[in-house]
């Protein structure tokens, strides 16, 4: 408010001695004033709105001025509220202190202490109301850059991900293609918005849990051994322990944590099966290893797109979702990486 006199002010009595005293007072300090003969009629006036302060007897037929000040403390918390009280009602007075009127005036009254009071009251609401502003734009304020902080910690693993797999030229590109062929699956299944949103995020950032794995088994020319597999099997959840302080999405983690676990069961890191591995994993699970195979490896060349897919065929229903392999075969020529359009023989090798 930018200046106290700006205040609305509304007096509720059954007297009308009293509210037309107080209203002539009221008006002469400059405050806008507005009077009610009962709860209800104050009720009324409250649904309007813009009243900053609420003088009420206490004694009145119907609602007693206490009740009113539960309604007012409830609906409309910003309304500060003065208690005018007989003497004898000092206690009941102190109770509606507690229940969160700001202060009260014994009657017969002093026009003096009433303004006085209303002064108090009106300055306390200011203050009030300034302090919880405040606090709210900190708050945004604290959240905005929380935000901004977790946007620029994620474009940053992003981008170590990315650098990950470009020293090695076998995987350069591929979490890219794996995400695009992935979202592309997402929209012809006609998944969400969000859903395909957080496709996008997990394929960008599937193998980022390589980083705990040594370079050299990672980069082994050759067929691994059991215990270097032990650890690529590792791969999936230290990628979810990575992401999981900026990245609050469950599914997008749990797309991480299941893109290797196969759909009859035996995969890693958890060997579960069917419908138990994400959707978006086991779409993934297809564009990943689609792109792996036509990627070329020290030990062995690109497999053509056609022996890709005989190849995903062949794990139909053990590694893969067969409802996938068909969806991947139907949409092949829409996907991004998939050259058979442009090639219907495709065999390059
Ligand atoms: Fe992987």
């Amino acid at each position: 408010m930018a200046d106290k006199k700006d205040a609305r002010i509304m007096v509720v009595d059954d007297e009308a001695t009293i509210r037309e005293v107080l209203q002539r007072t009221l008006e002469g300090e400059g405050y806008a004033c507005l009077t009610a003969f009962d709860a209800e009629d104050a009720i009324s006036h409250l649904k309007k709105g813009g009243i900053d302060l609420v003088l009420t007897d206490i004694m009145m037929p119907g609602k007693t001025g206490v009740e009113l000040l539960g309604d007012i403390r409830a609906d409309y918390p910003d309304t500060a509220v003065i208690m005018l009280t007989a003497v004898a009602d000092a206690q009941t007075a102190i109770n509606a202190m507690k229940q969160g009127a700001s202060d009260y005036v014994t009657k017969p009254f002093n026009l003096v202490e009433v303004m006085m009071s209303v002064d108090r009251a009106l300055e306390k609401r200011s203050l009030l109301i300034a302090n919880r502003e405040y606090r709210n734009l900190l708050e945004q304020k604290v959240e905005e850059q929380t935000e901004q902080i977790r946007i620029t910690f994620l474009g940053a693993v992003k981008s170590l991900a990315e650098a990950l797999e470009a020293k090695d030229p076998y995987t350069n590109g591929h979490s890219k293609r794996v995400t695009e062929i992935t979202v592309t699956l997402a929209v012809e299944l006609g998944l969400s918005r969000q859903q395909q949103d957080q496709i996008r995020l997990a394929g960008l950032v599937h193998d980022i849990g390589k980083i705990g794995v040594p370079e050299e088994i990672l980069h082994k020319p050759g067929k691994l051994s059991e215990v270097e597999f032990e650890f690529i099997k590792e791969h999936p959840t230290i990628g979810e322990k990575i992401l999981k302080p900026i990245i609050s999405d469950r599914q997008v983690l749990a797309i991480v944590r299941c893109h290797h676990e196969r759909f009859a069961g035996g995969g890693y890191p958890e060997g579960i099966s069917g419908e138990d591995i994400p959707l978006g994993a086991r779409l993934m699970a297809v564009a990943d290893a689609y792109d792996a195979m036509t990627s070329s490896r020290p030990y062995r060349n690109a497999l053509s797109p056609k022996k890709a897919i005989s190849q995903l065929l062949a794990s139909r229903g053990s590694q893969f979702d067969p409802e996938v392999v068909d969806l991947f075969i139907a949409c092949e020529e829409k996907m991004p990486f998939c050259p058979l359009s442009a090639n219907p023989a495709g065999d390059a090798e």
